[in-house]
């Protein structure tokens, strides 16, 4: 088992990684209530058959749909009627929309109740069940109702991956290549040899992978955790191109194979503006192919109007006015950010879309 630990702002985060994991933590750590929120399609046995009394529950289906804020109102009217406190617990176990709804109902309970998040998708134990960011939709905007708020610890199970769909899997694996391509050249290089072992599911390798990607994010965290320096938006690399392409298809294209894209788009975008080494592009592309991620819009099998895809990237949350504030890769493991004009981002998406 490894284990991270990082103070961010004014909590202490300590994150488990391994196999079979969860019930000699949760052994140590629960002391009073819990209710679990649960993925319908995750199996609680681990947890509940190490608490000492029967918890509550309230079981979701996947999907973003439960990022509703009448989901956190049921979270909160069964804390509120079986008389929960500060220091009793929420188990939030499963996916990166459940860890979210049940932070953010966590952040808000009395202002704060105690919070362990127990992801079960890759994408949930790279990036989402990290960082404190929680949120529900509205209207349509995704992440438009949301709080700040670390969860005490976070128990990143293997043992949950073996359920994982292929397709979720690899999606998750593009955030992991986001890591290695702006922070880690040791991480990138990893991925690099090892991808038949990934995507055999090789736990040893997975754990590996799942310890540095936390790292790189609490690293991150922990030097801009309310996202107001330009440090926090290396973790949305590949992200403003990619949140374009789900919002024009209807979230038809899932999140991971959409930022692929938009990885190597941006990318494209860095070298024409002379930032981004000459050759990362095709390395990038390389190890997203190793992965079974899509490259282009093309593979995607989506034809998008450029100004269409340029207009949903002007709702990105790193736009400053006439500019986007891009990450963008200087050399593998490393980055920038990038004060890019809309009309310059015009004719570069022109360029890597094209
Ligand atoms: N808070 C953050 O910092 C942050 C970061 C990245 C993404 N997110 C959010 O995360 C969400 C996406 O998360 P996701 O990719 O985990 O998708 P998800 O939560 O929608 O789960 C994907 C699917 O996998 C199923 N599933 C989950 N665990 C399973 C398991 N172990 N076995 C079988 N099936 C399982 C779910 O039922 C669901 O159908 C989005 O809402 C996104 O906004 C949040």
């Amino acid at each position: 088992m490894r284990v991270v630990e990082e103070s961010i702002c004014c909590s202490n985060t300590k994150v488990f990684i391994g196999r079979g994991i969860v019930r000699e933590i949760l052994e140590k750590e629960i002391n009073g209530n819990v209710l679990i929120v649960r993925q319908d399609a995750v199996d609680p046995k681990y947890v509940i058959s190490t608490l000492k009394t029967k918890p509550h529950e309230i079981v979701l289906p996947g999907g973003d749909q439960i990022k509703d804020i009448n989901i956190v109102m049921q979270i909160i009217q069964l804390l509120s009627e079986k008389g929960f406190q500060r220091r009793d617990y929420i188990i939030a176990l499963g996916g990166g929309a459940l860890t979210d709804v049940a932070g953010f109902a966590a952040s808000i309970y009395m202002r704060g109740i105690r919070l362990i998040n127990i992801p079960t998708t890759i994408l949930g134990m790279v990036d989402a069940a990290l960082g404190g960011k929680n949120a529900v939709n509205f209207h349509g905007i995704k992440n438009i109702i949301g709080s700040f708020y670390q969860p005490h610890i976070v128990i990143s199970d293997l043992i949950y991956l073996d359920t994982l769909p292929r397709k979720e899997f690899i999606g998750g694996l593009a955030e992991v290549i986001k890591y290695g391509a702006t922070l880690d050249y040791e991480l990138f290089k990893y991925l690099s040899s090892n991808s038949t072992r990934i995507l055999d599911r090789d736990y040893e390798a997975i754990e590996y992978i799942v310890y540095r990607s936390t790292i790189n994010k609490l690293s991150i965290v922990k030097h801009d955790p309310y996202e107001l320096k330009n440090v926090r938006i290396v973790l949305n690399y590949g992200h403003t191109v990619g949140h374009a392409i789900e919002a024009v298809t209807g979230f038809a294209v899932p999140h991971g194979m959409a930022i692929a894209v938009g990885m190597v788009c941006e990318a494209i975008i860095g070298e024409g503006i002379g930032i981004t080494e000459k050759g990362v592009v095709d390395i990038l592309v390389n190890i997203l192919k190793m992965y079974g991620l899509p490259t282009s819009l093309r593979e995607l099998n989506i034809r998008v109007e450029q100004e269409v895809l340029l207009n949903a990237m002007l709702k990105d949350k790193k736009r400053h006015g006439d500019y986007i504030y891009l990450p963008i890769p200087t050399s593998l493991g490393s980055w920038t950010p990038y004060k890019i004009s809309i009309n310059e981002m015009r004719s570069a998406i022109e360029k890597c879309l094209g």
